[in-house]
């Protein structure tokens, strides 16, 4: 059984008894389960005793004009999600609960926060990095687990973790996707089918750069080229960015070294925003 905890005393209260020694190992969501999050489960699951996942539609890392209010909310579906998982624990909280009247504190990562997604969407990772902060000092887990899919919130949040001394471990989880290549999203649900069937030329344009790559091409321009070469196979694909980037730091590079380098893409298709990644080298 899954045990549903609707607001911070009740997990408090579900935290304060589990024993000394026992491994608290947590996932952070927005809900609308699909086999992405499932995965991040299975290898919390795997590493700690017990699972506890976070379902929390955080309004602070929503834009004015982003789609926080039609953003899915399948509840039901979801619990039955988590207790074929065999996870132990739902925190399950109220934006009410999370952020009473007159929160007036927020966590801001300055560097990594800055380039790809942060430049696209003010304010975002000042919501994740305070939302986040705020869910591990409530869980207290000994390790969580993020989807390699946000690469640059992984990379946001390792930096948080260290910067402000967090004592959790923080675990990457591979990229699931579909058969035809599009990584599993949330948002996928939005897509007109028109768009449904554009979409796989995201994860096209990596796999072309990887190829290229491989092949012994080193500068970033021209692996971004190709990468929106490939984009622009479909006039439905509107690109926001398509970039070659320092894999830890995401700093600017003009050419792919030792440290390999992390190939980064978001694009709209009609309303629906998507990002996906590759890291080469
Ligand atoms: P959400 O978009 O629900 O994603 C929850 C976790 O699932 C994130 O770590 C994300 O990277 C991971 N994930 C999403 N799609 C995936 C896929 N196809 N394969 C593997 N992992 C995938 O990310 C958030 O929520 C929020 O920003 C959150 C961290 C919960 C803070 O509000």
């Amino acid at each position: 059984m899954t045990i549903v905890l609707r607001d911070k005393a009740s997990l408090r209260a579900w935290r304060a008894k589990v024993t000394d020694g026992t491994r608290v190992g947590f996932v952070p969501t927005m809900g609308a389960l699909h086999e992405g999050h499932m995965s991040l489960m299975a290898q919390a699951r795997s590493v700690a005793d017990v699972v506890v996942v976070s379902i929390f539609v955080n309004p602070l890392q929503f834009g004015p004009n982003e789609d926080l209010s039609r953003y899915p909310r399948p509840i039901e579906a979801d619990i039955e999600k988590l207790e074929a998982a065999g996870v132990d624990a739902l925190f399950l909280p109220t934006v009410e609960d999370m952020y009473p009247q007159g929160a007036s504190t927020l966590v801001e990562e300055t560097l990594v926060s800055g380039p790809l997604c942060g430049a696209m969407r003010p304010g975002h990772f000042k919501g994740v990095t305070t939302v986040v902060l705020k869910l591990f000092n409530l869980v207290q887990p000994h390790v969580a687990v993020f989807g390699q899919k946000d690469a640059q919130q992984c990379a946001v949040i390792e930096r948080m973790v260290r910067d402000l001394d967090v004592p959790v471990e923080i675990l990457r989880g591979a990229i699931v996707r579909e058969a035809d290549g599009l990584a599993l999203s949330s948002r996928n649900v939005y897509l007109a089918p028109e768009d449904r069937a554009a979409a796989p030329l995201i994860y096209k344009s990596l796999q072309a750069v990887a190829a290229a790559y491989a092949g012994g091409e080193r500068d970033a321009e021209k692996l971004r080229s190709i990468g929106l070469g490939v984009l622009a196979q479909s006039e439905r694909i509107r690109p926001q960015y398509w970039d070659v980037r320092d894999p830890e730091s995401l700093g600017a590079i003009t050419t792919v070294g030792a440290r390999g380098a992390l190939c980064a893409v978001a694009a709209h298709l009609g309303t629906t925003r998507l990002i996906d990644n590759l890291v080469i080298g």
